[in-house]
């Protein structure tokens, strides 16, 4: 496993352009197996699951060009196969929006079970009951799950739990069932409305987005091209926010969208960070002696606070003034990575999905591990105000899903070194995978 090594002490300071969004280039480039043309689709981030779901569309018999800046020409008309069950597909999560673009476009689908990140169970009861409710017959047996329709019928589809990849999976199921289908309890964060947008531009018919509410009429026939730019990454962006917060640093970020951040900036705004807002663009800093105010946290769907921006606002609690408390309403296991901050002396005692974190820590750097995405960026947080050296080992896991990673920190000042295990290589996913 590749590690990073850094020094405690450090201060972000300068600008960083954000990517394009993981969570919404996922489902983009999924949606291009529902259409049959040649679609070129910009600021994709070029990130470990992204090249991965390029390589299973490829495997399926599409043709893809990765052209610099991030801009991907995917030929999806030579796409000739609805199974896709090799390793890769459970390597990440983002795969599973593989069920809705092939069962709309080919009537069936037969799909390894997704991977992702390990925190807890992650079902897709949703997904298969939303399939089946659009007249699908769905089969699990062991890894693999198949659907096949003799035709989709619209319908009401009711979730009883927000979930953004069931929202996606049926939009992209529905866009070829015959009449209006309506979700209602959608989720409604912004890469709901990216695909949305992309599928509209492609001549589909879904409206709602954004809302809680989508209506999505069938189209039989869609555009065989077009273009489409994926939204920047708000999560990528919030983690450089809570980073120069943690750091009392300076720094721009450009590529924004700031009406996404809207719960991170009112939260961090609570804790006293300063921010100056502008049309695609946000700087961060810390007033003079200004120091950071502890406050509560609740993750909940958007616009609520993002439960991806929950371990790094753990760290940022470590710091703070006074005594934090953060409930996780979104994954029902989503502390593991607690146990690494406390190898660090950080202060926090867990119970259920609330956790207590004790401000004014001095953490102390050592040895720990990437748990999973976000909790990796976490300990990259926690390193740079640590005494001493920090490793964080397994920074694959990091490196899915943040582009540039270890340069963009260069960038802002930050000292850091990549390792890279030179030892014979494991099966990383399998070891540390689980669907
Ligand atoms: C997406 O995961 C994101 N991943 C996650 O981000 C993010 O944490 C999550 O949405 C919530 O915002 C991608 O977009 C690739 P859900 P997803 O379906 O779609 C339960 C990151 O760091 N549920 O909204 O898998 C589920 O267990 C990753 O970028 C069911 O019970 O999340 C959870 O408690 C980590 N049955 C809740 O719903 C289902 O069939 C929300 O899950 C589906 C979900």
């Amino acid at each position: 496993m590749n590690s990073y090594i850094l020094e405690g002490g450090q201060c972000l300071r300068g600008e960083v352009p954000i990517s394009g969004s993981k969570n919404a280039a996922l489902p983009v480039l999924a949606a291009t197996a529902l259409l049959e043309g040649q679609y070129r689709i910009k600021n994709v981030p070029l990130i470990e699951d992204t090249l991965t779901l390029i390589d299973i569309l490829k495997l399926l018999g599409a043709g893809v060009e990765i052209l610099p800046a991030g801009t991907v020409v995917i030929d999806s008309s030579s796409i000739n196969n609805c199974t896709a069950i090799s390793e890769q597909v459970g390597k990440l999560r983002g795969s599973y929006y593989l069920l809705g673009a092939l069962l709309g476009r080919f009537g069936e689908v037969n799909l390894r079970m997704p991977g992702g990140c390990n925190f807890g169970s992650r079902p897709i009861d949703l997904h298969l009951k939303g399939f089946r409710q659009l007249g699908a017959e769905v089969v699990e047996a062991e890894d693999i799950v198949s659907c096949r329709t003799t035709g989709l019928k619209s319908n009401s589809i009711f979730f009883d739990i927000v979930s953004v990849g069931a929202t996606i999976n049926m939009i992209l199921a529905a866009v070829k069932a015959e009449g209006t289908t309506t979700i209602y309890n959608a989720a409604r964060e912004p890469h709901v409305v990216d695909v949305a947008n992309f599928l509209n531009a492609m001549g589909a018919s879904v409206q709602g987005a954004g809302t809680d509410i989508i209506k999505v009429h069938g189209r039989d026939k869609l555009n065989l091209r077009g273009t489409y730019a994926i939204i920047p990454d708000q999560i990528e962006a919030g983690t450089y926010i809570a980073m120069a917060a943690l750091t009392g640093g300076n720094i721009k970020l450009h590529n924004v969208i700031p009406s996404h951040l809207e719960a991170l900036i009112a939260k961090l705004s609570e804790m006293g960070v300063s921010f100056a807002i502008g049309e695609e663009r946000i700087s961060v800093s810390m007033k003079p002696g200004q120091v950071l105010r502890s406050t509560n946290f609740v993750t909940a769907p958007y616009p609520g606070f993002p439960t991806d921006m929950q371990p790094q606002i753990m760290v940022l609690l470590t710091q703070a003034d006074g005594v934090g408390k953060v409930t996780e309403n979104v994954w029902n296991n989503r502390f593991q990575y607690v146990d690494d901050l406390r190898k660090m002396a950080a202060r926090i005692v867990t119970q259920g999905r609330s956790a207590l974190v004790t401000g004014g820590s001095k953490l102390a750097g050592t040895e720990v591990q990437a748990h999973d995405l976000r909790a990796g960026a976490a300990m990259v947080m926690a390193g740079l105000v640590a005494e001493g050296q920090t490793e964080i080992q397994q920074v694959e896991l990091i490196e899915r899903g943040y582009e540039n990673f270890v340069n963009k920190l260069r960038d802002l000042g930050v000292q850091i070194t990549r390792q890279v295990d030179t030892s014979p290589k494991e099966d990383f996913f399998k070891i540390n995978y689980v669907s």
